[in-house]
């Protein structure tokens, strides 16, 4: 039998009652977008990541976009972000006028490297020609980031921190989600990520009012909210008002609906997903140049489970005859692509360049059984390369 990377119809066999009768209330009252299931998925999102507010959004990349935004990041300004991660995170920045500043990794957990981080944003301020604003640090894979250290550093040079947590939501670091740390969480609900809903879908996470209210704002057209018209009358709905220059980034009642189904699932996702994640390490150890490392006290969510091999290519060769799929994220980080490749990237990138050659991910879902996860297991010791 062939073996999926993702086996999202595992899940789906579950709860498929559950989401036919959520679908179905849907298409009973009629509210397709930003209805009543939207609202209660946002408060429950909230309360699974103890934050005070969550808006969602159209997409991963909208949520990472609209806080930018929302702090009118624009021409002038840095955003220092990694390489090592999908095009998403530092393609927003340039929508602002800003600029990418790429930053390296660490080489044992592919997230952003907290000294090399200060030492860029040293480097820019030295430079005189971009101001430092924000960092986007990235849960890459489904683990967190060095926040403490990270966040130390946008305290220490007074910049805002977004987790894109668009593959690690759901991760912690000593019992904490990242929003501890982060002005803002910003995550994805693409079908593949650990939590996905059946379409696009995103959301931002944050503790500050204001913030969480200027987002809904944004999100809706630049739409009026409360603070905009408290104290006034208006002689026509002030719906149609239009406060800001906005976008159209709303999440469907839809989605909402099979992410209330999903969200209850979750906590037993991650742990089973740890399963896995143990087994493989169990299995692998010694046998290919790297298995996962995380964080000290970090839980991992494992949207991957990536190794590292000296032959890279020739592993996924052989793992295809064997009819077990695997994928490489990523094999060109984003400072050596032509389009990013004019933004700055001080001290240069070597870690970032060096794991893009050697990472491959093997099948990664709640719902690995261990006699399949055993034949990948198998298969990949089978290789001499
Ligand atoms: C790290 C990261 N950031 C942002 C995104 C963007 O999310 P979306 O595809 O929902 O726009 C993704 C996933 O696609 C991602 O992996």
């Amino acid at each position: 039998m062939s073996i999926a990377f993702i086996d999202l119809a595992a899940q789906q066999r579950r709860i498929r009652p559950q989401l036919d009768a959520a679908i179905a209330r849907v298409l009973d009252h009629g509210a397709y977008v930003m209805g009543p299931e939207v609202r209660q998925f946002e408060a429950e999102l909230a309360a699974f990541a103890g934050a005070g507010h969550c808006v969602s959004c159209a997409n991963g990349t909208d949520a990472i976009a609209l806080p930018l935004w929302a702090w009118r990041v624009g021409p002038g300004d840095a955003v220092f972000c990694p390489s090592f991660t999908f095009a998403a995170t530092g393609e927003v920045v340039p929508w602002t006028g800003a600029s990418p500043v790429f930053v390296d990794v660490l080489p044992d957990t592919y997230n952003l490297d907290p000294v090399k981080l200060d030492a860029a944003i040293e480097a820019v301020k030295a430079e005189g020609k971009l101001t430092p604003k924000v960092i986007i640090a990235v849960d890459l894979f489904g683990q967190p980031a060095d926040y403490p250290a990270i966040a130390a550093v946008a305290r220490k040079h007074g910049l805002k921190l977004i987790a894109d947590s668009a593959q690690g939501f759901g991760c912690t670091l000593n019992g904490d989600h990242p929003g501890h740390w982060a002005d803002v969480v910003t995550t994805s609900f693409f079908p593949a990520k650990p939590l996905g809903c059946y379409g696009d879908g995103g959301a931002i996470l944050t503790d500050d009012a204001a913030l969480a209210e200027l987002l809904d704002s944004l999100r809706v057209h630049g739409k009026a909210v409360a603070s905009d018209i408290a104290g006034r009358t208006f002689d026509h709905d002030p719906k149609y008002l239009n406060m800001r220059v906005g976008m159209n980034s709303r999440l469907d009642s839809i989605q909402a609906a099979v992410l209330i189904e999903k969200l209850k699932l979750f906590p037993e996702e991650i742990a089973l997903r740890n399963v896995v994640a143990d087994r493989y390490a169990e299995g692998l150890t010694g046998h290919v140049a790297a298995v996962p490392t995380v964080i000290e006290g970090g839980v991992s969510v494992w949207a991957q489970y990536t190794i590292e091999h000296k032959d890279r290519d020739g592993l996924a060769a052989h793992l295809k005859t064997q009819g077990v799929p695997t994928a490489v994220y990523y094999p060109i980080p984003m400072h050596r692509q032509d389009v990013y490749s004019v933004y700055p990237q001080p001290g240069g990138l070597p870690v970032t360049e060096a794991k893009a050659e050697t990472v491959i991910s093997l099948p990664m879902h709640p719902y690995l059984d261990v006699e399949t996860q055993d034949r990948i297991i198998a298969a990949v010791k089978g290789f001499n390369g």
